[in-house]
């Protein structure tokens, strides 16, 4: 069973508290967001195995810690999902970055399969899937699918709000992907919105609404 990181941090509840805020402007919105993927990348990145190397400081020679070469693609679900890139890409600069495109159909609220585009050599990669909604768990469990198609084995999912729902469905069909989250709302809308939730998610990042 895939374990859910819950980042219950202050600072992320913060953020996410004037983020959900419908007065909340698109621009503060997209900020808050950055900010706290940046700060749930700290969990992420967590057990990132580490080595000695020597460095010599301005005063002597010291035996310090690296990051032990994990490589990582960062792989948003398009739209909203391109939310999050930034902020984990500054935290690891040397990720690549590849995209996957779904959009839920308005009436089934199934995930519509558009686009998919992956860094080469994406399999030999730990995949940071990024989506901030997790509601019914449809989307970020057909963009599950198709990284595994292309051979990856390391996979963890980024989300700022998740229903019980769509744990239960990631839990249930990829028991090996791990989910980092914000937040447990309490439940699904008959719209499949999360509630209390912060709304559409891509509509309130790029202004769409
Ligand atoms: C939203 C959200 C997720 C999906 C979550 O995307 O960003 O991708 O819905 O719902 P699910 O768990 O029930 O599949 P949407 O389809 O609205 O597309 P957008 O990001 O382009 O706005
Ligand atoms: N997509 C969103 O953007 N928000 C929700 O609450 C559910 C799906």
């Amino acid at each position: 069973m895939s374990q859910v990181h819950l980042i219950d941090h202050p600072m992320v509840q913060h953020k996410l508290t004037i983020m959900r805020d419908k007065s909340t402007p698109s621009n503060i919105f997209r900020q808050l967001l950055y900010e706290i993927s940046l700060l749930m990348g700290y969990e992420i990145t967590r057990d990132f195995p580490m080595e000695d190397v020597v460095v010599e400081t301005p005063l002597e020679t010291a035996t310090l810690k690296k990051i032990a070469g994990k490589k990582v693609a960062i792989v948003p679900i398009l739209r909203a999902g391109l939310g999050m890139v930034d902020g984990l890409r500054d935290l690891i600069p040397v990720a690549r970055v590849g995209f996957i495109g779904l959009y839920r159909d308005e009436e089934t609220h199934k995930p519509v399969p558009y686009y998919c585009k992956l860094p080469k050599g994406v399999d030999k990669r730990l995949v940071i899937l990024t989506d901030p909604m997790l509601a019914t768990g449809g989307s970020a469990c057909d963009a599950i699918d198709l990284v595994k198609q292309k051979g990856c084995q390391d996979i963890r999912l980024m989300c700022l709000v998740a229903a019980p729902e769509g744990i239960k469905m990631v839990q249930e069909k990829h028991p090996d992907v791990d989910i980092y989250v914000a937040s447990i709302d309490r439940q699904l809308n008959e719209n499949c919105y999360i509630l209390p939730g912060l709304g559409d998610a891509g509509d309130r990042i790029f202004g769409t609404e």
